[in-house]
């Protein structure tokens, strides 16, 4: 039976092919897409998550929008990685999809309260609409299946030498998910940065022939232009998709129990999330944590969700083959 998710999203290049992940396996069945400002603005995220479905034949899966800001911190967005659009690169078409006019947070305590089984969460951005759920509606914790999360690292941050951006963007929306008493689950950076995509995977996504595959080839190009020139990594590593991975086949993304704490005092460590596997601290394991990535099978999974995704064949014309204008 496909597990019931929620993708509580920032989109976002990685976020969006988190979205094409879910919606094109089957060993998920995406309830709703909720969106919140992280990468960009709210207004852009939700945009983007519209253009996401709009490309790639999603219907019937609501999107709601959230919070345009963290719990305490100003909006700090990512356009130095994402760009202006918060999704830079492809062009896109004007979005068919439209957003539902809840809350982010009442689309999923409703679906949590209507729906037959409880939902794993999987926000891929900063948590504020989760932790927001959470306050408000605590009885709900207990129809929430787990908080597989993309976020955090048991190493260092890519947003200060400490903190990752998601976690970075609302400290105190971490803090309160990690004490929640929730099963959570983080896939941080050091177990993301192992799904780099290399020119082999574009080169098997373009091979689908497809216009999403096209535009996720487009997307993975930026990503890559953005992660050489800020952080010389050969290739981009798509965070956001091994959140989904975990869900799809626990097989896929190794973790370890572990107590897991978000720093919010530290003068150069604010947003640091504090792993010990080894319980130095003897606190109490809150969390599984990532370390590892069965990379091969994760890549095999996100081209056959984009291939099952399919979308119109692109024509050589599409391709820029000239001898296709002459015929
Ligand atoms: O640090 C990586 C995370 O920040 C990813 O979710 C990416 O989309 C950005 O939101
Ligand atoms: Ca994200």
């Amino acid at each position: 039976m496909p597990v019931p998710i929620i993708i509580d999203c920032d989109p976002g290049h990685d976020d969006a092919l988190a979205i094409l992940l879910a919606a094109g396996d089957p060993a998920v069945d995406l309830l709703a897409i909720t969106t919140v400002a992280g990468n960009q603005t709210l207004r852009k995220t939700t945009l983007n998550a519209r253009r996401v479905c709009t490309v790639a034949g999603i219907t019937g899966v609501p999107i709601a929008a959230g919070c345009a800001k963290p719990l305490v911190e100003p909006l700090r967005v990512a356009e130095d990685v994402h760009g202006a659009s918060g999704m830079d690169g492809p062009g896109f078409p004007e979005p068919r999809v439209d957003v539902v006019p809840e809350h982010a947070v009442e689309l999923i305590h409703r679906i949590l309260r209507e729906h037959p089984e409880p939902v794993t969460l999987v926000p891929t951005a900063p948590l504020t609409n989760i932790a927001l759920l959470l306050t408000r509606y605590p009885e709900v914790a207990g129809r929430i299946r787990e908080i597989v999360l993309m976020g955090g690292s048991t190493e260092r941050g890519n947003r200060t030498p400490a903190a990752e951006f998601n976690v970075h963007v609302d400290p105190e929306a971490a803090d309160i998910v990690f004490r929640s008493g929730v099963p959570v689950t983080m896939c941080g950076l050091n177990v993301t940065h192992q799904a780099l995509a290399t020119p082999e995977v574009l080169a098997r996504l373009e091979g689908l022939g497809t216009e999403l595959g096209r535009i996720c080839v487009e997307l993975l190009t930026y990503f890559a232009g953005t992660y050489r020139r800020l952080w010389g990594f050969p290739h981009p590593p798509v965070h956001d998709p091994v959140a989904v991975a975990r869900v799809i086949d626990p097989q896929l993304v190794h973790c370890v129990d572990a107590s897991v704490a978000v720093e919010l005092r530290g003068e150069f460590t604010r947003g640091a999330t504090v792993v010990d596997p080894h319980r130095y601290l003897d606190r109490p394991v809150n969390a599984k944590v990532a370390v590892g990535l069965e990379v091969e099978a994760f890549w095999d999974r996100l081209v056959a969700a984009v291939a099952a995704l399919g979308g119109p064949a692109r024509t050589a014309e599409d391709a820029g083959d000239p001898g296709a204008r002459e015929a």
